[in-house]
């Protein structure tokens, strides 16, 4: 069978509605495409928990600065659908950005909590305010009981699920861990920038963090492991645009040393931007 794709909301609608008919539950995995392991993780771990999988590819133009990337962002949709298809997705949501912003589009979700938090928002301003407004657009649209979000955009699965809460969405946001190459380096459709060399040096980024963690554990303050951290990168090239130890929960700044913790960084090398972040 070949893995069906709707373009407009009014055929995904269809399809969801027939789903519902039939009593079956179903999960939807937002994405931008460019799909590496790490998103068909979601769709696999979507499948244990629904019946049927709609998996989302939409280049959103309004979590992108002016700045950013967004001409430049990988489009990869036949490798894209022949991937899903093969991880047994039911169905592939993949709109044009005139479908999901008309003309005349004038509603935006503005979120503070987890969405201020002075890590990814301090260096892209734009950002979660463009992830919660399409996501909740998404989760209107699919109308899925699930949503399966990665842990490896840590900040971003604890707004999505702070909008989900405070819009009465009824949908469950499951968190799923980060899936990792051998190197430690985690899956990214931005490691498609990094050149040869950069790709290498970019799995230092994890274990620079795994070695801040062990120093926390051990009892060490968050802010002397997290500055030991700063410098470590800074030597190995890495331009640092934050390293911090924030509350699992909140991603407020910690204030026990045996609270859950995350250790959160956003780095760049070159023109490559790499975000990761690990438990402590
Ligand atoms: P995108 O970067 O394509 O990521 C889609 C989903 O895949 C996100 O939930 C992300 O956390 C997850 N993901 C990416 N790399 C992963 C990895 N190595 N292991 C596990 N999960 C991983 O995040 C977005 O798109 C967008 O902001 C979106 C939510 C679709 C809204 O436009």
């Amino acid at each position: 069978m070949t893995l069906k794709i709707v373009r407009n909301i009014l055929d995904l609608r269809r399809e969801t509605a027939s789903w519902r008919a039939q009593g079956l539950v179903s999960a939807v995995v937002p994405t931008m495409g460019a799909l590496h392991r790490g998103h068909l993780t979601l769709v696999q771990e979507g499948l244990k928990r629904a019946d049927r999988v709609v998996t989302t590819i939409f280049v959103n133009p309004k979590q992108f600065g002016p700045q950013e990337d967004l001409g430049r962002y990988p489009r990869t949709e036949a490798a894209d659908v022949a991937q899903l298809e093969e991880a047994g997705a039911h169905l592939v949501f993949a709109p044009q950005p005139n479908e999901v912003y008309p003309p005349g589009f004038a509603t935006s979700i503005v979120m503070a909590g987890p969405a201020k938090a002075g890590l990814e928002d301090k260096f892209r301003p734009h950002f979660f305010d463009g992830v919660a407004t399409v996501v909740a657009k998404l989760f209107t649209q699919s109308e899925a009981q699930f949503a399966m979000f990665g842990e490896k955009d840590y900040q971003q699965l604890l707004v999505v699920r702070r909008m989900a809460r405070d819009l009465d969405l009824p949908i469950e946001v499951i968190g799923v861990p980060t899936v990792r190459e051998e190197s430690g380096l985690a899956l990214s459709s931005r490691n498609a920038y990094l050149s040869k060399a950069e790709h290498h040096q970019a799995a230092s980024l994890h274990r620079i963090l795994t070695q801040a963690a062990v120093k926390i554990k051990a009892g060490q303050k968050p802010t002397r492991a997290t500055a030991a951290a700063r410098r470590a990168l800074t030597t190995r090239g890495f331009r640092v645009d934050y390293v911090a130890a924030r509350n699992a929960e909140t991603l407020a700044l910690p204030r026990e040393a045996d609270e859950p913790m995350r250790l959160l960084a956003a780095v760049w090398l070159g023109t490559t931007r790499l975000i990761d972040n690990i438990a402590v």
